[in-house]
């Protein structure tokens, strides 16, 4: 049977979603006799549609890139009545993050699992905020509530520690948590200045849509936070993580790093202590050339997982874009739909 989607945002995640589904329809119908229908998309920008036989994606990706309305199967519903009505089976809530409220996007999964339907998410807000809430509605209706996009795109860390790595006990994770970041920092040392790194990191999609968030350490303050309630089963407020982001890192810094034979990398960091107590933390730091997360570049990111039974497990890969979070939605797709 047909896996049914409604996309909640349409812009460079919900986009990259369907690219690749779009795409990779024949591999995975062979593969995984997978099959899907996208049934809704809402979009501030778009508007919201809705047809319960499937929607044209195609048509709809070329008007988001003219940067035009959605002109067929047009729907008066706002959001939460879309996502509730609406006949899908799993809804994707890929709107802009916001850190301080979660909002909309923790309605938005909760009319979803109120009413039955799995959520799919990257938006760091409903899980860094109300991660224990959501699951609990979602287990009391029956579906899932998957968020590996959440954190270091589709790079597997949520469901690695959930799969592969489920028997150990990780008692820290350390490491680069931010693409936007690590690509300023990198481009910087390359000679180009703060502000057109920048420019270039919106431009890749990488940041968010404000990207106060990348720069100021939020977003990495976020994914910890995440990491710690949900990987380390902490019960961690976002507000208990120490944050510092790297908008006081001058070229002047980053040739001084260069003299000292290390490079300024923005580090997210949560440890358990042998008493119980949690340090977390994001801030900028020194890291030696000769320290493995020295040499990971550009967006891309790198966490290491200490644990009881293996010790360190470091995995490394793009932590930010377009199809690189879109997979993190197509790996929990697929989860779903193999359950
Ligand atoms: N803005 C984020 C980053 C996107 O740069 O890492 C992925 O969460």
């Amino acid at each position: 049977m047909k896996q049914k989607i409604a996309i909640i945002g349409f812009g460079t995640v919900g986009q990259g979603i369907c690219e690749i589904l779009l795409k990779k329809s024949n591999f995975l119908k062979t593969k995984y006799q997978y099959e899907y229908s996208i049934v809704a998309v809402a979009d501030m920008v778009y508007g919201n549609v809705f047809n319960p036989e499937g929607l044209n994606i195609p048509t709809m990706l070329e008007q988001a890139k003219a940067r035009q309305k959605f002109t067929k199967d047009v729907t008066t519903m706002d959001n939460v009545t879309l996502i509730k009505e609406c006949n899908a089976d799993v809804i994707c809530e890929l709107t802009f993050t916001d850190l301080k409220t979660g909002g909309p996007a923790i309605e938005h999964c909760r009319a979803a699992l109120e009413s039955g339907k799995s959520v799919v998410t990257s938006n760091k807000g409903p899980a860094a905020l109300k991660y224990a809430e959501l699951k609990a509605l979602a287990d009391k209706n029956e579906v899932s509530l998957k968020i590996e996009g959440t954190v270091v795109a589709g790079t597997p860390v949520i469901n690695l520690t959930e799969g592969p790595l489920a028997g150990c006990e990780i008692h820290k994770i350390r490491g680069i948590l931010n693409g936007t970041t690590n690509f300023i920092l990198s481009e910087m040392e390359k000679g180009m200045s703060y502000n057109d790194a920048l420019k270039v990191a919106q431009e890749k999609g990488y940041a968010e849509a404000d990207p106060t968030g990348d720069v100021e350490g939020y977003d990495a303050r976020g994914k910890v936070t995440i990491l710690a309630n949900i990987v380390m089963g902490t019960k961690l407020d976002i507000s208990d993580v120490s944050c510092k982001g790297i908008t006081s890192i001058t070229s002047a810094h980053i040739e001084e790093a260069k003299k000292q034979n290390a490079r300024w990398k923005l580090i997210g960091c949560v440890e358990k202590k042998d008493d119980g107590k949690i340090l977390a933390s994001v801030a900028p730091e020194m890291v030696p050339l000769s320290h493995p997360i020295a040499g990971v570049m550009g967006a891309t990111n790198a966490l290491t997982f200490s644990t009881d039974l293996l010790g360190d497990v470091t995995i490394v890969g793009p932590g930010a874009g377009r199809h690189e979070t879109g997979f993190a939605i197509l790996t929990d797709l697929l989860n779903i739909y193999k359950k």
